[in-house]
């Protein structure tokens, strides 16, 4: 077993707890610590690393996107690659307009304000409202963290940003909750992914559609982590065949560099005025030319048949082990999106498994988390699985 986490170096702000392990390098969908040991990787950088490590494309498009030495220029200039990103993006979803940023977060910042200014522009009293959902998780900035139900993130930084409500899970709560006199917009991830990898009905998800535009109000999706081919279709909302006024992505966007997006309908984009928000690295030449790439290889119906063959497996192995295993009382997800209710504490097994040779990750106290690279084959899944299986015992 590794010993207990200690905080990483005297030189960082210790807010996370990382185990006393190194990696130094990357190959494929595995990665090796600096005694040269390998671990298979069912975390994928938390759903960013969905095309694995050394990708020859990838590095490719990184080598390319240096041509003509343009790696920042700041949103006071046009360049071409962020403008032709937003054009693919519209042109692979329901959106009509795109805002770039940095993370999820500030992509979930972004659609906030956005929800906020069209809610005033709809005539009556300004809607100002958002309303999020019993297990979500849209990020931890000061805006986000109000809209993120893990208690133990929120109580040191109360009073919360104000304007922002967490509500159950329940059509009939939903029902009172979403007043159309002040709602400006509901924000939900179609798969909870740090809530304990919850996926949100199809017919629930059409309710809230319905019931949302019923009413004026905004849905937000957060495909942030569920999004970009991670359940085998493109988008996530298209699972459920309905389509949102917002949708927020980011982790796996840009092969590991950072970035984020905000998609939005024309209607939403209209009460955006210049001024209105900004952001100094958005949607830069570098990492935009890099993005075109990603968007290309992960919306190649290949790859997206790959992740759904891949993701039947996992859930054909999944439940096999349910069955066979009295320590894994539940497993829930969608192509490479699964969590794992274990009876121990998640973090022991993460450990375990961490010896094992296999990076998983946790999702809430007890369940297990897998994000594996969206181009893992056949036999390394297999393996994973494996290795799982001795993991939890
Ligand atoms: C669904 C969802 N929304 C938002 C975020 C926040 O993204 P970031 O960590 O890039 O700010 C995350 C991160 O895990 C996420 O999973």
């Amino acid at each position: 077993m590794a010993a207990p986490l200690p905080t990483t170096t005297d030189a960082l702000v210790g807010v996370y707890r990382k185990p006393p392990v190194e990696f130094v390098r990357g190959a494929g969908v595995e990665l090796f610590d600096s005694d040269g040991k390998a671990y298979l990787d069912f975390v994928a950088g938390i759903a960013v690393n969905a095309l694995g490590y050394g990708d020859a494309g990838l590095e490719q498009a990184m080598r390319k996107a240096l041509d003509g030495s343009l790696i920042h220029l700041s949103n006071l200039y046009r360049t071409q690659a962020g403008e032709r990103l937003a054009e693919q993006l519209v042109k692979k979803s329901f959106a009509d307009r795109v805002f770039f940023c940095n993370s999820g977060a500030e992509a979930n910042e972004g659609a906030f304000k956005m929800a906020r200014r069209w809610g005033r522009s709809v005539g009556g009293a300004p809607k100002h409202e958002v309303v999020s959902l019993r297990g979500g998780f849209h990020g931890r900035l000061f805006g986000t963290l109000a809209a993120t139900d893990r208690p133990q993130y929120r109580a040191p930084f109360r009073p919360l940003a104000g304007g922002i409500s967490i509500m159950e899970r329940d059509l009939d709560e939903l029902r009172v909750a979403l007043n159309p006199e002040t709602v400006a917009a509901l924000i939900v991830e179609p798969i909870q992914g740090e809530g304990g990898v919850r996926v949100l009905e199809r017919a629930f998800l059409q309710e809230l559609r319905a019931l949302t535009q019923e009413r004026g109000i905004l849905l937000i999706l957060d495909e942030i982590q569920c999004g970009y081919a991670r359940t085998g279709s493109f988008w996530a909302y298209e699972n459920s065949g309905i389509t949102p006024d917002i949708l927020t992505v980011a982790k796996p966007m840009a092969g590991g560099l950072p970035m984020g997006a905000v998609l939005v309908t024309q209607a939403v984009a209209d009460v955006m005025q210049p001024g209105d928000h900004g952001t100094t690295f958005g949607g830069g030449p570098f990492v935009s030319s890099v993005a075109l790439h990603v968007l290309d290889r992960l919306s190649d119906p290949e790859l997206l048949t790959s992740v759904r063959a891949r993701g039947d497996e996992l859930r054909t192995a999944l439940v096999a082990l349910q069955s066979s295993n009295g320590k894994v009382r539940a497993v829930r997800g969608m192509g490479l999106m699964w969590g794992i209710d274990v009876a121990e504490p998640a973090k022991d097994v993460v450990a375990r498994a961490m010896d094992l040779g296999l990076l998983i990750c946790s999702a809430g106290e007890h369940t297990l988390r897998l994000l594996p690279p969206l181009v893992i084959s056949r036999g390394d899944l297999q393996r994973g699985i494996d290795l799982l299986a001795r993991a939890i015992g």
